[in-house]
């Protein structure tokens, strides 16, 4: 898993994963900065961690091959984005094709980006959610896998919303990491097709 700050996806994925039939395990979790809160969770469930700064390569190029060795170091066949604030190059995609996942609080393709709740509060949009997606070259962009609504209420800020998008997001993220560790997830061009329950 990759991740950037608190880590409330990982640790629900943490929290999935010890049921045996989640169908697949979280060999690391990789930060592009030291000292974030999901670190600890993840040194907490026993869980080895590595962390490749960001500001210690000269682009882009280079910070995604040092990812992409770490999670092959570490033996994984895929890599699930939580909160990962650094968009990786092509080459990420090349080393993983159709095996990285990425959680968006928003309903793709409305609000791509970084501020993607405040966006969609400042849109008034009444009606926005969450987006479970296959990673592709372009950011906040690829197959999408899931989606969950979540009402806009009057009186929402962001701290608020985007508290009630968590929620959804730990319910839904376990589910679909679960689903694609299962093999039951199949990519036909931009369409995923979920075999078995949802
Ligand atoms: C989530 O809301 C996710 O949608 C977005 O970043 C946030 C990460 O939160 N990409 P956390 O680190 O999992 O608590």
């Amino acid at each position: 898993m990759l991740v950037s700050g608190s880590g409330s996806n990982l640790q629900a994925l943490i929290d999935a994963a010890e049921d045996p039939g989640f169908g697949g395990r979280i060999v690391v979790v990789v930060s592009d900065r030291a000292s974030v809160r999901a670190l600890d969770r993840a040194e907490a469930a026993g869980i080895p961690t590595r962390v490749v700064e960001w500001s210690a390569f000269a682009d882009r190029d280079s910070f995604t091959r040092a990812v992409c060795d770490a999670v092959a170091d570490a033996g994984a066949e895929a890599m699930v984005l939580a909160g990962f604030m650094r968009i990786l190059a092509p080459v990420a995609i090349e080393r993983f094709p159709e095996r990285i996942i990425n959680i968006h609080p928003a309903l793709l393709p409305a609000f791509p980006g970084a501020h993607a709740v405040r966006q969609a509060l400042a849109h008034g949009v009444k009606l926005t959610g969450v987006t479970v997606h296959f990673v592709d070259e372009q950011v906040d962009h690829g197959p999408i896998i899931a989606q969950e609504p979540v009402r806009v209420f009057p009186d929402d800020d962001e701290a608020s919303l985007h508290a009630r998008i968590q929620q959804v997001e730990h319910d839904l993220y376990p589910k679909v990491v679960s689903a694609f560790a299962q093999g039951r997830l199949r990519v036909a061009g931009r369409i995923v097709y979920w075999e078995g329950p949802r």
